[in-house]
C-alpha cells in the first residue's frame, strides 16, 4: 500500500500507525487494508474510463460492507457472483441497478433474489440459464436486463486455473461453432429478457493487452453479426477484469488510464470499421483495485535453519489466510517490519501453521539472519483473493481485516472466534 513508511527505529508504519501497535491492538495474523489507497485506486479506474463507461469492482476479490460503501461513494458499480455477495452488497446499500450478477451456475433462488432486487444486469452463462432467468423474470412480471457471456477463444497468458476464455473450460458460451449467435437468438425471443450486451472475461493477473484486443475484436464482430441478422445494435459490451498487479518487483502492471485508452481505442476503431455505434464499455477489475491495498501482518513463531538448504520461518497463519501460493504457485515478498536489522540476509521460506507441507506463504525470500520468534513480518499485496478465499482448515480462525486511514485503525471484518466455529457444529 502507498502510505507505508519506516520509522527511525525500523518499525514500519501504515497510514501513520506503527505495525507494532496494530499487532497489539488487533492481534496477528491480520490483513491491514489502507482505505485511502483503495479509494485512490477505485477513483483512478473511474476517472480513466470516464462518464461514458462503467467500472464494476469484482467483489470476489474482497467484499465487505465497508468496501461496498467506499465503492458507492467513489462512483463504482459492483460485480457479485453469489447470493452471499449479493446480500452483502444490498445490505450495505449499494443501489441494485449498479450491481451485475455473475456465475456459471446461479441457483434458481439466487436468480429470483437478483431479479426481485432489480439488479442492473444478470450475466447469462449457459443456454439453461437464458431460460431460467427469462422464466423467473416473467413469473415476477419483470423484464430483466441481461448480458450474455461468451468465450472468445483467447489464450490469456496466465495460470491455467485463472484463465477463462480458451475453449476447454466451464465459463460462458463459445463464440465458436455459432453457439453465441444461437444464444443471442434465443435471448432476443424471450419476453422476460432485455438483452443489453455481450460480456467477455479472458482471465486474471494479465499484463499483456493483446488478449483484450483480440477479445474486443471478436465481441465487436458478434455485435456486427447481431446487427446484420436482427437489425439490433446492442448498447453495451463488458470486457471483464483480469488486470495484473505487482506481487513482487518482477511484475510490471499497466495503469488504469493505459488500459482505458487501449480498450476504448480498439472498440471505437472496430465499431467504426463495422459501422456500428460505439457501445458503452464496462470493465470488472477486482485484484487491480484491492490487491495492492492490503498486507498480511504475521508474528514469527519458530525459526528452523536446515543446513545447506534454507531456513523455515513459521508464522501464525498460512494457507488458511493465503491459499494462493499453494494453489497457483503465486509469488509474494515478505519483510521484517517490527524493528531494524543489520544482519546478513538468509534464504528463507515463510510457512504457516497448518498440518501440510504445501502450507507455504512465501516460497523463496531473503530475511535478516537474526530473525527471531516474536518478530513481525508483513506480506504485501494480499488484498485480493486472500481473505475472500480464506478457509478454516485445521479449525484455524480466519483473521480480521483492519482498515487504516489518517492515523486511525478500525476493524471492518472481525477475527473469527472459536464460538463462530462451534456455532456451525450442531451435532
Ligand atoms: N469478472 C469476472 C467475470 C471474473 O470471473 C473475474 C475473476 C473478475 C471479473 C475479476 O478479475 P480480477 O480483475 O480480480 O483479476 N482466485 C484467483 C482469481 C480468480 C478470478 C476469478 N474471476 C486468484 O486468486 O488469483
Amino acid at each position: 500500500s502507498q502510505t507505508v513508511t519506516r520509522g527511525d527505529d525500523g518499525v514500519v508504519e501504515v497510514a501513520g500507525i506503527p505495525v507494532t501497535r496494530l499487532a497489539e491492538e488487533f492481534g496477528t495474523p491480520a490483513y491491514v487494508l489502507d482505505e485511502d489507497d483503495f479509494r485512490t485506486r477505485a477513483r483512478a479506474w473511474r476517472t480513466a474510463f470516464g462518464p461514458d463507461a462503467d467500472v464494476f469492482y469484482a467483489g470476489k476479490a474482497f467484499l465487505s460492507r465497508a468496501v461496498v460503501r467506499w465503492l458507492d461513494e467513489e462512483g463504482l458499480n459492483l460485480d457479485v457472483c453469489s447470493g452471499g455477495e449479493l446480500a452483502t452488497a444490498l445490505s450495505a446499500g449499494m443501489p441494485a441497478e449498479r450491481i451485475a450478477f455473475h456465475g456459471n451456475n446461479k441457483s434458481v433462488e439466487e436468480i429470483r433474489r437478483a431479479v426481485e432486487a432489480d439488479v442492473g444486469r444478470i450475466v447469462l452463462d449457459s443456454f439453461q440459464e437464458i431460460v431460467r432467468v427469462a422464466h423467473t423474470a416473467q413469473s415476477l412480471g419483470k423484464r430483466q436486463k441481461v448480458q450474455i457471456r461468451i468465450t472468445v477463444g483467447v489464450e490469456a497468458h496466465t495460470h491455467e486455473f485463472i484463465a477463462t476464455a480458451h475453449e476447454d473450460q466451464k465459463f460462458g458460451i463459445p463464440l465458436a461453432g455459432g453457439q453465441a449467435a444461437e444464444a443471442v437468438r434465443r435471448a432476443l425471443q424471450l419476453d422476460g429478457l432485455e438483452l443489453i450486451g455481450i460480456h467477455s472475461h479472458i482471465g486474471s493477473q494479465i499484463f499483456d493487452m493483446s488478449g483484450f484486443e483480440v477479445a474486443a475484436h471478436r465481441v465487436v464482430g458478434l455485435l456486427r453479426d447481431i446487427r446484420d441478422e436482427h437489425g439490433v445494435e446492442l448498447p453495451e459490451i463488458d470486457l471483464g477484469g483480469g488486470l495484473g498487479i505487482a506481487y513482487t518487483s518482477a511484475d510490471d502492471p499497466r495503469e488504469p488510464h493505459e488500459i482505458a485508452k487501449a480498450l476504448t481505442e480498439i472498440v471505437t476503431r472496430e465499431c467504426e470499421a463495422a459501422r456500428l455505434r460505439t457501445p458503452r464499455i464496462s470493465v470488472e477489475p477486482g485484484r487491480a483495485i484491492v490487491g495492492p491495498t492490503a498486507f498480511t501482518l504475521y508474528e514469527v513463531g519458530t525459526v528452523k535453519p536446515l543446513d545447506g538448504l534454507r531456513t523455515y520461518v513459521s508464522v501464525d497463519g498460512g494457507m488458511s489466510d493465503n491459499i494462493r501460493t499453494a494453489l497457483y504457485d503465486a509469488q509474494y515478498s515478505v519483510a521484517l517490519v517490527s524493528r531494524a536489522s543489520d544482519a546478513e540476509p538468509m534464504l528463507a521460506r515463510v510457512v504457516g501453521k497448518h498440518c501440510e507441507s504445501g502450507d507455504i506463504v512465501v516460497k523463496d525470500a531473503f530475511l535478516p539472519a537474526d530473525l527471531a520468534p516474536g518478530d513481525l513480518v508483513a506480506v504485501p499485496a494480499t488484498g485480493a483473493y486472500c481473505r475472500s478465499m480464506a478457509s478454516n482448515y485445521n479449525h484455524v480462525l480466519r483473521p480480521p481485516v483492519v482498515a487504516v486511514r489518517d492515523g486511525e485503525a478500525r476493524v471492518i471484518v472481525r477475527r473469527e472466534t472459536e464460538d463462530d466455529l462451534l456455532r456451525l457444529d450442531v451435532g
